[in-house]
């Protein structure tokens, strides 16, 4: 298999599918709501789905293609080649804020992680990795993340998991607040995974994230040495929702430890 031309072709994909929402939504966007009030959708996530799935198909049709808005075909194996997409990660900002969402990809081969992509539309900035050639962020190659104290951490959190909720012993979370140096919420599970492996953040942690919120930030995760696990530290499956923290590799399992319980 040729990685270098899938990950040229990714590129290529994903540029022209971030030109052709920043063309249509100031124009042409209706937003939809899905499982409740707060969860978002527009035209212009399915149809960016619908143009990655048939590019990718014209590329080569056995590949299969998991994808958020379920344009494709029912995946329930990551056995061969499997792109896992979200076309628009952060569908709330992406309405309210025009800014601050993004498209995320990762290409998988018998359940690793090969390529993965995550695209800031707005400022057309990408960062991507390939496995074991390394990660960049535009043209620049990203560094290693290097090690800190949890005292020195930022951490990416929603509010909803510090306060009470059924998934967390929230009283722990208010402890890792109080010890860090502060905490911040993009919106955008992409957004939070890019500012960890890029060192913006030191970790971020998620109740229920699903495979294309994270499909493409777990492999850049790899190449700069951030680890990503559920929050019970094993892997994510990319098939099925589940808990999630990336974090720096000096302070995940410190976290992991000391800060969360779950109910
Ligand atoms: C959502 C965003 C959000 C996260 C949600 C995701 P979407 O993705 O990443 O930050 O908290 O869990 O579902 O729906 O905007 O693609
Ligand atoms: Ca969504
Ligand atoms: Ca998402
Ligand atoms: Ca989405």
């Amino acid at each position: 298999m040729d990685i270098q031309r899938i990950d040229q072709y990714a590129k290529e994909m994903i540029f022209e599918a971030g030109k052709r929402i920043r063309d249509a939504f100031s124009y042409d966007l209706k937003v939809e709501t899905k499982s409740g009030a707060n969860d978002l959708v527009t035209n212009i996530d399915r149809e960016t789905e619908l143009f990655f799935i048939e590019k990718i198909k014209a590329f080569d049709a056995t590949h299969k293609i998991i994808g958020e808005e379920g344009m494709g075909e029912k995946v329930d194996s990551l056995e061969g080649p499997v792109w896992i997409i979200d076309p628009i990660d952060g569908t709330m900002n992406f309405v309210k804020q025009h800014r601050h969402f993004f498209i995320t990809i990762g290409f998988f081969v018998d359940g690793i992680g090969k390529l993965g992509y995550i695209f800031d539309v707005m400022r057309e900035d990408l960062f991507y990795a390939i496995e074991g050639k390394g990660a960049w962020y535009n043209d620049s190659p990203m560094r290693k993340l290097q090690p800190l104290k949890i005292e020195e951490a930022i951490i990416g959190i929603n509010a909803s998991w510090v306060t009470p909720n059924s998934y967390l012993n929230h009283e722990k979370m208010i402890e890792l607040i109080h010890t860090i140096r502060g905490t911040r919420s993009y919106g955008s599970a992409a957004m939070e995974i890019a500012f960890v492996v890029s060192g913006k953040l030191d970790a971020y942690i998620s109740m229920c994230l699903s495979p294309w919120d994270i499909g493409g930030g777990t492999v850049i995760a790899k190449e700069v040495g951030a680890i990503a696990t559920n929050l019970k530290g094993e892997y994510f499956d990319f098939l099925n929702p589940d808990t999630f923290i990336i974090a720096n590799p000096s302070i995940h399992q410190k976290i992991l430890e000391h800060y969360i319980e779950e109910k």
